[in-house]
């Protein structure tokens, strides 16, 4: 993969992030308040940065699980076909749910998983995405919270990769192709 053809742009700064991050926590933690059986489960691996930043933030007692889920392999382009690759550790049965992702793009990755986990019976099941570009779905889904809206550009930073890399950006920005 070639790594010299691109910039990035800024789009969300890293103070950004960590006040809307407060923020969700502070709305999470009121809708989880009577619980004391809340799992965190992220989504390998673009959520890892996101997840463990929104768990310290968050007042409550809670289990942080991971499910891996394939993805873009080295592109930008979606599969569409989502399969798991790494499952939970732990049973969620009758257990309170906050899956957390980092975009909702198309949906798909988010649709299956949640059709998935349902399948379980969890008590409650609800999701906190970082970032949605809710112009690129193609399927009916959306997050419980959601950090940021953003348009259709692809993005890097916080945790989500292009090809594997810039996940340890501490900003979210934008890919920019250079004419060569
Ligand atoms: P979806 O199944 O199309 O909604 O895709 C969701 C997954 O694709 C996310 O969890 C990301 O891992 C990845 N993805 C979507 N948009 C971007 C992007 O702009 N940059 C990097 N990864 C992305
Ligand atoms: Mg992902």
């Amino acid at each position: 993969m070639d790594h010299s053809n691109y910039v990035i742009d800024q789009m969300i700064s890293a103070k950004s992030i960590a006040a809307r991050v407060e923020e969700l926590a502070v709305e999470i933690g009121t809708h989880f308040a009577d619980t004391d059986k809340l799992i965190v489960v992220g989504l390998l691996r673009g959520s890892f940065v996101f997840i463990a930043d929104l768990v310290r933030e968050l007042d409550l007692p809670c289990e942080v699980d991971f499910l891996e889920t394939s993805s873009y392999g080295d592109g930008m382009k979606s599969s569409r076909e989502v399969r798991i690759l790494k499952d939970l550790r732990g049973e969620i049965e009758g257990r309170d749910i906050l899956v957390v992702e980092d975009i909702v793009d198309t949906g798909h990755t988010l649709k299956h998983v949640i059709n998935l986990l349902q399948t379980r019976n969890p008590s409650r099941l609800e999701v906190c995405a970082l970032l949605d570009k809710p112009s690129r779905r193609e399927v009916d889904v959306k997050a419980t919270w959601t950090g940021f809206e953003i348009p259709d550009e692809f993005v890097v930073g916080y945790g989500i990769d292009y090809a594997q890399r810039n996940r340890n950006l501490d900003h979210i920005g934008a890919v920019r192709f250079l004419d060569k």
